[in-house]
């Protein structure tokens, strides 16, 4: 279903992009800087979000159809201004197996991706390889309704059906535990219903959480 999924996907997404998800993405890229790479950046909907101050971003997409809207939007990017010459590059990585050395991000950006990376922990562990100490990662998922079991319930019986139309797509991820056990330091959490969004995705967290800074990573007095 791949290949139907990317042409259709920003137009089964845009009223929730316009009732919420612009302006959150907007809010959570507004503070980055320095090199970022962003993970499964898909049809390239955050290209617009990212501020001034951040130097360099490796967009990273490994579906073809996705990865051809991504680097439409983002020319089109570079016409406006948005990002200078060399700023910008798009790669084919897979969110569990990135092309960066250690220690060499400022921030990593994954939106709407940890439902359906086949192993989130997986890709935890590399956005968390690839962070400087006290680098972030920036996040905004759709996840289990734990605070609803009616909708929870759904979510488990179509979970089945939603993974083939939807790309591998999981509706029951408990990311926001997954990023805590990865080791990357909670910073800001926020968890809010998505307006105008399919009812099965409608609860989701956003946020920052941070690479840890070890005794190792201080300068010495
Ligand atoms: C629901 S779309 C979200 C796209 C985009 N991040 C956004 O916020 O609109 C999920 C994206 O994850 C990508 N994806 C799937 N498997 C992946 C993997 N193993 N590693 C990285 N990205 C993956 C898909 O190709 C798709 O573009």
């Amino acid at each position: 279903m791949a290949w139907l999924l990317a042409p259709l996907y920003d137009r089964i997404v845009a009223p929730a992009e316009e009732a919420c998800f612009q302006g959150w993405r907007h809010e959570l890229l507004a503070g980055l800087t320095g090199d970022v790479l962003e993970i499964g950046a898909g049809t390239g909907a955050n290209v617009a979000h990212y501020p001034a101050a951040v130097r360099r971003v490796v967009f990273t997409e490994p579906d073809p159809g996705m990865r051809r809207q991504l680097e439409e939007r983002l020319a089109a990017a570079r016409g406006g201004g948005t990002f200078a010459p060399g700023a910008a590059e798009v790669r084919t990585d897979r969110a569990a197996a990135l092309s960066v050395p250690s220690g060499s991000l400022d921030a990593v950006v994954g939106t709407l991706v940890l439902c359906t990376v086949p192993d989130p922990a997986a890709a935890l562990a590399e956005v968390r390889r690839v962070l400087k100490p006290g680098g972030t990662f920036t996040f905004l998922e759709h996840v289990a309704a734990d605070d609803r079991p009616d909708r929870l319930r759904w979510q488990r019986r179509l979970d089945p059906v939603w993974r083939r139309v939807a790309g591998g797509c999981r509706l029951t991820r408990r990311t926001a535990e997954a990023i805590e056990a990865a080791g990357l330091e909670p910073v800001d959490l926020t968890r809010e219903s998505a307006r105008k969004a399919i009812a099965l995705i409608r609860p989701t967290i956003r946020g920052h959480a941070m690479a840890p800074i070890t005794a190792l990573d201080r300068p010495s007095s």
